[in-house]
């Protein structure tokens, strides 16, 4: 139900509010050449408020648990993800994970969920891809998450942050999540040949969230080679 009711929140109501945007955009495009400066000024502020509305809503369908993830964890969940992708638009997914996962914390659970979750929906919506895969792995020291697909490639943008103001929300939110965790995120594009998404949390914080902060400070000194390219 919980699942229903998150799906429902975010891709109902957010595809309505994309749609709202758009029509605002259209109606600011058209009045630009009457030069009404007070018109447009309110066009602008109901437009930001709608998008304010749209980060609101999914960053409320995202802390949502899923129930599959209470009662099979984390493995069954990626795979259930999996099969939903594949109904929708006949893309296989390949979920590599190990057993370990069932003793990860439930709020890292949820976060790699969430996360694989939004890049398998950008997989399906935008790349294009004949196959993706999921791999989650840990060396002990660190928990690595990617989500790799064929597909088209894209230009990463620098800032994420830059996309949100357009509706966008995906990414951004994505690295919000993982940063308050402690981790990375690493976005790596290559035009025509794919993409990935990597997600990387200390163990430290899979096994004890109290020390997000001092955790990400040396995973990133730890690996600056992640954040290029
Ligand atoms: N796997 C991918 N392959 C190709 N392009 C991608 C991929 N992932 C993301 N993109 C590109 O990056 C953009 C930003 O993705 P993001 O998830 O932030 O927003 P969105 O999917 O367009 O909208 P939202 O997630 O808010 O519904 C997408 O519009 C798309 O152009
Ligand atoms: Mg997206």
């Amino acid at each position: 139900e919980r699942n229903r009711i998150a799906l429902e929140l975010h891709d109902e109501p957010a595809q309505a509010l994309l749609v709202i945007c758009q029509r605002l955009d259209a109606l600011a495009e058209r009045e630009r050449e009457h030069r009404d400066d007070e018109l447009a000024g309110e066009l602008r502020g109901v437009r930001e408020s709608v998008v304010r509305t749209l980060t609101g809503l999914r960053r409320l369908s995202q802390g949502l648990r899923p129930r599959i993830l209470d009662d099979h964890g984390l493995v069954a969940a990626l795979e259930w993800l999996g099969d939903q992708i594949h109904d929708e638009c006949g893309m296989k997914i390949q979920v590599e994970a190990e057993d370990l996962l069932k003793e990860l914390p439930l709020n890292t659970q949820l976060l790699l969920f969430r996360v694989a979750q939004e890049a398998m929906r950008n997989v399906a919506r935008h790349a294009g891809a004949s196959r993706a895969v999921v791999s989650v792995r840990t060396d002990g020291r660190r928990l690595t998450m990617t989500i790799t697909d064929d597909g088209r490639g894209f230009l990463v943008p620098p800032t994420l942050s830059d996309l949100a103001g357009s509706g966008r929300l995906g990414l951004a939110g994505m690295a919000e999540r993982v940063r308050l965790l402690g981790g990375v995120l690493n976005i790596r594009s290559v035009l025509g040949k794919g993409s990935m998404v990597e997600v990387e949390l200390p163990c430290t914080a899979v096994g004890d969230a109290s020390s997000p902060a001092s955790a990400a400070q040396s995973l990133a000194a730890d690996a600056p080679a992640l954040s290029a390219m």
